[in-house]
């Protein structure tokens, strides 16, 4: 299998560890084409990467990045688009050029144009040479839920019920919270040619054990994952105690 598990103690140690994975890329190449992720896992992670540029031991200068996923009809703004996120936890506290970041335009109405428009302009940096991933509960990777067959290229989604009644406590308005995305598509993400995915905590535990070993299944989006060539996968104790 071509998948590299390594696990760590703890959160701190889990987020130091992946960091250091894209620092080494960010050394070898520093113009390399980074795909990001949001969502609480990765936040320690970006804080070494903000602490590793501090110390002038990496730069993001010459960085591309590009981001898995943004809610249709959220303006970058949005103290919830994923934009937002990202200039908050990583872009606004590091060298990166930001018209070299890319997250897909949720405030696009045309999903056709606007996922149509993200996959080229991946293509056109060169592809991405590491992506990062979190992983849901379910096994979804980007907004790439379970279903029949692994979705190609980037496309728009309709959020799940649970997704949208757990976002409504983020929005003043019921009306405002979306109720769509666009995403990076499975295609996409295993274009990628470093696949760099983390996990914390015992609730994560069942789903990197069913994603490494389980049947490779649609039902399980991560699971594809085993048929990528390069993986490397960082747990702490508690997402890792299923495995091995
Ligand atoms: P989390 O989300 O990092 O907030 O657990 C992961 C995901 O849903 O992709």
């Amino acid at each position: 299998m071509a998948i590299e598990l390594i696990k760590t103690t703890d959160y701190a140690a889990m987020s130091r560890r992946a960091a250091d994975v894209i620092a080494t890329c960010l050394e070898s190449d520093p113009a390399c084409v980074i795909g990001l992720a949001t969502g609480s896992t990765p936040i320690g992670l970006y804080d070494c990467l903000v602490e590793d540029c501090e110390a002038g031991k990496i730069s993001f200068a010459e960085a591309t990045t590009f981001n898995l996923d943004e809610y249709r009809g959220l303006p970058g703004t949005h103290d919830q688009s994923y934009r937002y996120f990202m200039d908050k936890h990583l872009f606004d506290r590091v060298d990166v050029r930001k018209e070299f970041t890319s997250v897909p335009d949720g405030a696009d109405p045309d999903a056709d144009a606007a996922c149509a428009r993200y996959e080229r302009a991946i293509e056109e940096a060169g592809g991405i040479d590491i992506q990062l991933l979190g992983i849901g509960h379910n096994g979804h990777i980007g907004f790439n839920e379970p279903a029949d067959s692994f979705p190609v290229e980037t496309h728009l989604v309709e959020l799940t019920e649970s997704t949208i009644n757990a976002n409504s406590r983020l929005f003043e308005d019921i009306a405002d919270v979306p109720r769509e995305a666009y995403t990076m598509g499975i295609g996409t993400i295993m274009k990628a040619r470093m696949i760099l995915l983390v996990a914390s905590g015992s609730d994560k535990a069942q789903i990197v054990r069913d994603t490494l070993y389980g049947p490779v299944t649609p039902r399980v989006p991560a699971s594809v994952l085993q048929l990528h060539p390069n993986v490397v996968v960082v747990v702490d104790e508690e997402a890792g105690s299923l495995c091995g």
